[in-house]
């Protein structure tokens, strides 16, 4: 293996507040579950680690909600998490937690490295403080009236209804949620990591790694180019790892610097389970090792740059060798959400459905570059006719064909010439080997089914049904050939569908001691021996009629609450330019108020650049930020359109930039 001698993989840390979902296991688990099983037949020395994020203000709040301690809630979401993944096959050599003491201790004394090499910036801050509470009040645990609409329940950190990010000392009114008691402003001192002198090194490193994704790279040059920023690392919390310098009682390491570590301390823990703790080091201190973070692209920031550079401050550790982020998997159309929770969660679907098609049907759509789509009729389309049309009918018709022409047993070869099937299927190896090591596993999944494919056209062409009945050792060595494909496709599959590899061993009645990569397209069966029992592997599913109710006509209706979610501003084009290789976009830098945003607009072909500049614009000033052609909008301009023309609204009079719009 290249220059490495050993594979450490990381799939990102759930929080133990909620269970998996069909998108976590597209982002992270499968495509990590999938490269780990090929290194492993390809006998590399490689461990696989994840484990529950179990600290953060989300966790505290969900235990406050449901009035039990955070402790409940992180068992609860632990065990049935680990459970879920465990039937979905995700094969993790460790499922750890970051509440076992090993993993305080660890971040801790990460912490305490930076901290006292000087390193660590303390600052002081207003915050929000209980008298009643004895605490300070992280934005979440604060509630009082928005200052932009009125609306009496706003969160400290945003208000869920004008949709306004809002800081707690800007509500009118606050209240703690804890006790409703009125907090008194008070300051308090924070640690704060210095990434911004860290950029240069960041830079230099991520120059070096030509074989990232683009949408990896890309979305770091973006931080970058805004210039990355000191990031607090420690919060005013109850729940958490606690610092350990004195003074700071009371406060936590910040989820998102302690959880990180959590791979190191769970490779810790794993070593100290096998009876090696000091193995641990060659993992993570030895250039020899190459690491992989598996991950969704929510979570790019913490993996390739902040983690990283804390690594990098730390000083003795090996640095990610890739980081692979996916995009995000639409679970049917948005029909089907966490919240409402139903038909996506693992821990149901794994109950309903054989678990490696799903594993297929989402290897198969997985958002390697773009987002794409989960829905239950792929699911359905997938099963019939392609697992089971083609790797099970193959399978079931060689198994068939021995069972009832050669007494059940694996004929033997006595004509013995390799037909040139297995040239084909020993090129592909090669071809599915490319595709995994360069984290394409669509591509891959679709090249070993190939081999399937090719499998059916040899039985096809081979017509064993016609040559039985004028030459039995002919036909009883295609059998027997073909019952060997069977086996090669044993291996090929595993990585993506390993319950189906281990049904087809028991199907040809033999053990997995010869299931390694280097033996595909290898003869591996023992001639005249009994087959197993034949089993269908993929039956037919009919999806019941209707999963989701459909959506009514009168659903389209909004009431005020609605609309007022919608922030409408003026704004005024700063800057406008074309979008290169686009007809319809324009690129526009618009002030609003205090801030700046990129907003691109598809206006191209009714106004140019230079009609847009300066221009009084009213815009949509809350919405989720979207890429069009790569570029980042992070809100939509007013237009009307008639009769193929299109009009830009405008704010023209005695407005200024930023004035609400209602
Ligand atoms: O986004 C999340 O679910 C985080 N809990 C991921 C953490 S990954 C790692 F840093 F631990
Ligand atoms: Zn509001």
């Amino acid at each position: 293996m290249e220059k490495f001698e050993r594979l450490l993989v990381t799939a990102a840390l759930p929080y133990a507040n909620g269970y998996i979902h069909l998108g976590h296991i597209a982002g992270a688990y499968l495509p990590a579950d999938i490269y780990v099983r090929f290194k492993r037949l390809c006998k590399e020395d490689v461990i696989f680690i994840s484990g529950s994020d179990e600290h953060g203000t989300a966790i505290e709040i969900s235990a406050m909600k449901e009035k039990v301690t955070p402790k409940e809630i992180i068992d609860k979401f632990h065990y049935a998490n680990k459970e879920a993944f465990a039937g979905l096959g995700i094969s993790f050599d460790i499922y750890s937690r970051t509440s076992n003491p090993i993993h305080h201790k660890t971040s801790q004394d990460f912490f305490l490295n930076l901290y006292d090499k000087d390193l660590l910036v303390q600052k002081s801050e207003k915050q929000l403080y209980s008298e009643k509470d004895k605490r300070f009040l992280a934005d979440r645990f604060v509630e009082g009236t928005c200052p932009i609409c009125g609306y009496e329940e706003a969160r400290g950190d945003q208000c869920e209804n004008c949709g306004s990010n809002l800081s707690p000392l800007e509500l009118i009114n606050p209240k703690s949620k804890i006790s409703g008691d009125t907090p008194v402003v008070k300051e308090s001192v924070n640690f704060f990591f210095p990434l911004e002198k860290f950029q240069p090194q960041l830079v230099e490193w991520i120059k070096t790694k030509k074989n990232w994704k683009s949408n990896v790279k890309n979305y770091c040059e973006g931080w970058f180019k805004t210039g990355l920023k000191d990031r607090a690392i420690t919060r005013d919390l109850d729940w958490g790892v606690k610092i350990p310098v004195k003074g700071f009682e009371g406060k936590v390491i910040y989820v998102w610097f302690e959880a990180p570590i959590g791979y190191i301390s769970a490779t810790k823990e794993l070593f100290i389970k096998k009876g090696t703790p000091e193995m641990w080091e060659k993992y993570w201190c030895d250039d020899k090792t190459k690491l992989v973070h598996f991950i969704g692209k929510d979570n790019i920031i913490f993996h390739a740059i902040v983690f990283p550079a804390m690594l990098m401050a730390h000083g003795g550790y090996i640095l990610a060798d890739n980081v692979p982020a996916n995009e995000f998997l639409n679970l049917d159309g948005g029909k089907l959400s966490k919240s409402k929770g139903h038909g996506i969660l693992v821990k149901d679907v794994v109950k309903e459905y054989n678990p490696d098609v799903i594993r297929y049907t989402i290897a198969a759509n997985m958002p390697e570059n773009k987002d794409s789509d989960f829905t239950w009729e792929d699911l359905q389309n997938k099963n019939n006719n392609e697992l089971a049309a083609i790797l099970g009918n193959f399978i079931n018709r060689t198994v068939v064909f021995a069972k009832t022409k050669f007494d059940n047993k694996i004929p033997n070869s006595k004509v013995g010439a390799k037909p040139e099937v297995f040239d084909y299927i020993v090129n592909q190896k090669k071809v599915i080997e490319d595709c995994l090591d360069n984290y394409r596993f669509r591509d891959g999944l679709n090249e070993i089914m190939n081999i399937a494919r090719a499998a059916n056209k040899y039985f096809n062409d081979s017509e064993p049904w016609k040559v039985i009945k004028s030459d039995v050792d002919t036909c009883g060595e295609i059998i027997y050939n073909c019952l060997e494909i069977c086996h090669t496709l044993a291996i090929a599959i595993f990585p993506v569908l390993p319950f189906t590899s281990e049904r087809i061993l028991r199907i040809l009645n033999t053990d997995n001691s010869k299931i390694e990569w280097d033996n595909i397209g290898k003869y591996c069966l023992e001639q005249g021996k009994e087959l197993g029992e034949d089993v269908i592997l993929f039956p037919q599913i009919e999806l019941q009629a209707a999963k989701e109710e459909e959506v009514k006509e009168e659903d389209n209706l909004i009431t005020i609450d609605d609309f007022k979610k919608v922030q409408l501003r003026t704004a005024v084009v700063i800057q406008a330019e074309k979008v290169e290789k686009s007809k319809k976009l324009l690129k526009l830098r618009v002030k609003c108020g205090n801030k700046e945003k990129q907003i691109i607009a598809g206006i191209a072909e009714f106004y140019t650049p230079e009609e847009i500049l300066n221009k009084n614009i009213v815009i949509v000033d809350n919405l989720k930020p979207a890429k069009l052609m790569g570029l980042e909008s992070q809100g939509m301009l007013l237009a009307a359109k008639a009769d193929g023309k299109l009009k830009i609204i405008t704010a023209d009079g005695e407005f200024s930039d930023g004035a609400d719009v209602s």
